[in-house]
Order: C-alpha cells, then sequence, then structure tokens
C-alpha cells in the first residue's frame, strides 16, 4: 500500500495509528480527514506535522462535497474509518451527534469510497456492539449484535451499513471490533485517563455503581498493529475481533491506579450508575490470531506503567484539555456527585 486516508486521525487511536504507520512503513504517506471536535486534539500529531508523507485536511465525514473532493484528489489504496463521537456517557446525554456521525458519516464515506472505487475500507467498531455479557464467556465474531447504549446502537448501526454494502455491491470492506483500549493520547473523559489525572492532581476518582463491570483492556498499538493487519491482509467481508485477554473489575483497576501513584482509597468516590451500564465485555480474538497472524503484544503491567507516565510526562496536556467546554461537560456528568462520599 503507497496512500491511504484515515479519518479520526487527531484523536486518540487514530494519532496512535498514524504515528505507527509512518514510523514502521516508509513507502506509506496518510491522508487525515477530521473535523477537530472536542476530541480531536491536532497537538496528538504535532511530531509529525512536517513529515511530508503526512498530510491533513480538516473536514467533516458528513460533508459530502468534501469527503468526495479529497477521496478525487487520490488514488488512495485504502480508507481506515475511526471518525466517530466515542464517549457513552456523551451519548447518554444527547445522542445526536452520535447518530450523525457514526451513522450518517459512515453512510457518506461508503457511497464516497465506492464511487472512488477504493480497493479496500477497514471500519472501526467496538465489541459494545455485542451487548454485554454475563461472568462466563467471550464475544466471538458470530456473537449476535445486541447494543444496549446509544453510543453502541449507532456504531452497530454503521456495521450493518457496511455489512450491507459489502452483500449488495460487493463493497471491499473488513469491519474491527476492539475492546477498550488504554495509552497515549486518550482524552480524559475515559475511565483511565480521567482517574489517572484526577489522582495526579489529588482529586477524587467517580467509580460508576459498586465498580463491578468488567472491562477488557487493550494497548492501542496493540489495537493498531491488529488494524493494520485486518488492512493489510484481511478478507473482504470479514469481521476481526481484538481485545488483550485482559479482564478487571473498574474497582480493581482503580485500586491498581491508586497503589501505581501511591494515593489513598479515601479518594474513591462511588457514584451514581450509567443508566444501562454493561456488566462486562471480554473478547475471543482467536480468528484475528489464526488469520492475520497477528497477537497483543504488550503486557498489562508494562502498558500500564508506561501509560502513568506517560500522562505524568504530559501534564501541560492534560491541563490544556481540562479545560474550556470540558469543564462543563465534567460538571454536567458528574455535578456535586463527587462531592459526597
Ligand atoms: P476519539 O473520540 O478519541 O476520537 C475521535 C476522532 O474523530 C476525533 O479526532 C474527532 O475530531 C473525530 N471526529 C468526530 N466526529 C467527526 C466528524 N463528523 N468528521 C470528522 N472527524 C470527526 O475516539 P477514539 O477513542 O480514538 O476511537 C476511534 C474509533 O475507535 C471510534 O470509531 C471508536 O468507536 C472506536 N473504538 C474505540 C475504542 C476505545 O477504547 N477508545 C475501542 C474500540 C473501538
Ligand atoms: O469496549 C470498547 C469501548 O470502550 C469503546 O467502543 C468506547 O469508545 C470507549 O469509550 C470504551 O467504552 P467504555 O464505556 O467501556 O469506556 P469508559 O472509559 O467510559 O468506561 C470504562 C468503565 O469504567 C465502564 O464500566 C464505566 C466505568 N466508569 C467510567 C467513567 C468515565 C466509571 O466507573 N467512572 C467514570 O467516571
Amino acid at each position: 500500500m503507497q496512500r491511504i486516508m484515515v479519518t479520526g486521525g487527531c484523536g486518540f487511536i487514530g494519532s496512535n495509528f498514524v504515528r505507527h504507520l509512518l514510523a514502521t512503513d516508509p513507502g506509506l504517506s496518510i491522508v487525515n480527514v477530521d473535523k477537530l471536535t472536542y476530541a480531536g486534539n491536532p497537538e496528538n500529531l504535532a511530531d509529525i506535522e512536517s513529515d511530508e508523507r503526512y498530510a491533513f485536511r480538516q473536514g467533516d465525514i458528513c460533508d459530502r462535497d468534501f469527503i468526495d473532493g479529497v477521496l478525487g484528489d487520490g488514488p488512495f489504496d485504502a480508507v481506515v474509518h475511526f471518525a466517530a463521537e466515542s464517549h457513552v456517557d456523551r451519548s447518554i446525554l444527547d445522542s445526536g451527534p452520535f447518530v450523525q456521525t457514526n451513522i450518517v458519516g459512515t453512510q457518506v464515506l461508503l457511497d464516497a469510497a465506492r464511487k472512488h472505487e477504493i480497493p479496500r475500507y477497514v471500519q472501526v467498531s467496538t465489541d459494545e456492539v455485542y451487548g454485554s455479557l454475563g461472568t462466563e464467556g467471550a464475544f466471538t465474531e458470530e456473537t449476535p449484535l445486541a447494543p444496549n447504549s446509544p453510543y453502541s446502537a449507532s456504531k452497530a448501526s454503521a456495521d450493518m451499513l457496511v455489512r450491507g454494502y459489502h452483500y449488495t455491491f460487493g463493497f471491499p470492506a473488513v469491519i474491527t471490533r476492539c475492546s477498550n483500549n488504554y495509552g497515549p493520547f486518550q482524552f480524559p473523559e475515559k475511565l483511565l485517563p480521567l482517574f489517572i489525572s484526577n489522582l495526579m492532581g489529588d482529586q477524587p476518582v467517580p467509580v460508576y455503581g459498586k465498580g463491578e463491570n468488567v472491562r477488557d483492556w487493550i494497548h492501542v498499538l496493540d489495537h493498531c498493529r491488529g488494524i493494520e493487519a485486518a488492512m493489510r491482509n484481511g478478507k473482504e467481508g470479514e469481521v476481526y475481533n481484538f481485545g488483550g485477554r485482559c479482564e478487571l473489575q473498574n474497582i480493581e483497576l482503580t485500586k491498581l491506579l491508586l497503589k501505581l501513584l501511591d494515593k489513598p482509597e479515601s479518594l474513591i468516590r462511588y457514584v451514581q450508575d450509567r443508566p444501562g451500564h454493561d456488566l462486562r465485555y471480554a473478547i475471543d480474538c482467536s480468528k484475528a490470531e489464526r488469520e492475520l497472524g497477528w497477537a497483543p503484544q504488550i503486557g498489562f503491567e508494562t502498558g500500564l506503567g508506561e501509560t502513568i507516565q506517560w500522562y505524568q510526562q504530559h501534564a501541560d496536556w492534560v491541563a490544556r484539555i481540562k479545560s474550556g467546554e470540558y469543564t462543563r461537560y465534567y460538571d454536567q456528568q458528574y455535578g456535586d456527585r463527587l462531592d459526597r462520599s
């Protein structure tokens, strides 16, 4: 592959993906399309801005003329679609932007990619489309879709559109579904960067419900390597799950963070649960291991230690984000709940 278009490259996973590909494939150039919503931060790619293999086009994936124009400046060997509204709690506050970007935006991209005969399209989806597990088992690619939040419903809808375009038009798409990512450049509304940055400032951390919900953690670079493998070697029409085989209850993870940051348990606040909170996610990623030769490489202990260090070394990055719009969201989401013990 020589030239690819990435959407959402200024977000958490997209920026890690762009940096990873440019660092490992000297023959590749990337056009990054991003609207720069609250979650999109060009600073995430400041170190590669001057790389002549990288180009940034600010715009909305829902804007047909804009997307048509970018893909018309091809040829492109692949489109890798990350751009999304990605935070479950925000989708509970207002699902409108989720329907617009995650569903309509995907449809616009699919139409434009078809028109310009892009030979490979990767839909970056999520394990949340499968719904929630009980205490046993893991999601496979055959698990029926049963999304439980406006966010996951919008992602499942997009997946269904991609499937429909593949079956109807022979559109050359693959879908990837990954579990919870952690690592550098994650917006501090998600559990790990929120808790790490709060604890760095001796602020309390809001644990939803009893903290019994389980997530399966994977380092963002392992996810990026999986998406790359699906882009290069995935079979058209197939779905590939990625996960880190690292299940932890939220409260276990919270206590681990307190220990690693040397903070007291008195900073834990049990707050009102997230409505419709999925109990447990766990991914069976054996298909990706078998068919793509992929496997998670970064152990959780090492990855988490490095991630904490990254946030400590980038306190300015966190501080710049935790102002303005973020403050308004934080007040709306947590209100005075953090003052109560
Ligand atoms: P993020 O919120 O950090 O970044 C999203 C990016 O998309 C931002 O740069 C934003 O500006 C851009 N964007 C949003 N709406 C846009 C629009 N209309 N047009 C153009 N750009 C727009 O998200 P993330 O955590 O990096 O997630 C990336 C993708 O991976 C999403 O599709 C998400 O569903 C999926 N995913 C995330 C995780 C996770 O743990 N974070 C796990 C599995 C899958
Ligand atoms: O599983 C993949 C998904 O992981 C991605 O598709 C989403 O884009 C990504 O946001 C993430 O979704 P989650 O809802 O699992 O992530 P979040 O970091 O919001 O929450 C992780 C767990 O921590 C979840 O059980 C809710 C809980 N939580 C979260 C926050 C923000 C808390 O207890 N307190 C909090 O303040």
